[in-house]
């Protein structure tokens, strides 16, 4: 079925690997806990509209959402650096997934949770302008044309992240590929309820202050790559 014919609560094909290896036995008790006690319950998604006291069980002032957070080095990091900041972090990867619980097991964690699946399904759940940011960071390409469909940064998608962001909320996209950044920048651009705050080109070669670079971006600027940071405002639009 085509992206813009499937309605918002079909589950969506997933894409890309799921499990590279399996655990260990101690790693995988350590996974089930963690994972039985951060992730955010299938009953909570099925009943939508959540804030973050829905979430969290408590009112936190910031709320962001990290989509495809690969072995969760950022969001860890974001969680750490802000903890009056209430973060989501979906991911697919049950490897990645492991890689984030086994990293904050000493941290306080009481600033996130998780979703092991389509992303998708926490913004299909959220409630209208609660997110104070969205990140998407490197994500997968799929360069061949045939596949662009999967690509997580959609028309449709943008629809649904704008649904979901405050007013003055931010979506914020990385990539080093330039194809994917001129694709994610046109898309963002074409919402007319997005506005991207670069100037000049300067703005996007630079990271946003106070910026935690991924795992990914790291080895690829270690390689010489140059990493874009796509950085867009939900603007209010006038009522006619
Ligand atoms: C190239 S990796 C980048 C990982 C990380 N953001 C980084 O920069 O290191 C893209 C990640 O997006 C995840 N992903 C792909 N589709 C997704 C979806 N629909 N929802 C959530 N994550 C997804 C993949 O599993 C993969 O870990």
């Amino acid at each position: 079925m085509k992206p813009e014919t499937r309605k918002e609560t079909e589950p969506r094909q997933l894409f890309g690997r799921r499990q590279t290896r399996s655990l260990s036995a101690s790693k995988q008790s350590v996974f089930d806990e963690a994972l039985a006690r951060l992730q955010i319950p299938q009953e909570l998604l099925n009943r939508g509209n959540l804030k973050a006291v829905d979430v969290f069980g408590k009112p936190f002032e910031k709320f962001w959402f990290e989509i495809g957070f690969g072995n969760g080095e950022h969001v860890k990091n974001e969680a750490l650096a802000h903890p009056d900041t209430a973060f989501i972090g979906a991911e697919p990867f049950i490897n990645g997934m492991a890689a984030l619980l086994n990293s904050i097991r000493d941290q306080d964690d009481s600033n996130i949770r998780v979703y092991m699946d389509d992303a998708m399904a926490v913004v299909n759940a959220l409630a209208d302008d609660v997110l104070d940011g969205i990140y998407i960071l490197n994500p997968d390409p799929w360069p061949k044309k045939r596949h662009w469909k999967r690509r997580i940064v959609q028309a449709e998608h943008v629809e649904r992240f704008v649904r979901v962001l405050k007013p003055g909320g931010q979506l914020i996209m990385t990539t080093d590929i330039d194809d994917l950044a001129e694709w994610m920048c046109t898309h963002a651009a074409n919402n007319p309820d997005l506005r991207m705050t670069a100037n000049s080109p300067q703005d996007w070669q630079t990271p946003p202050p106070g910026w935690i670079p991924t795992r990914y971006e790291s080895k690829g600027v270690a390689k010489g790559r140059r990493q874009t940071y796509l950085v867009f405002e939900k603007v209010g639009r006038l009522m006619a």
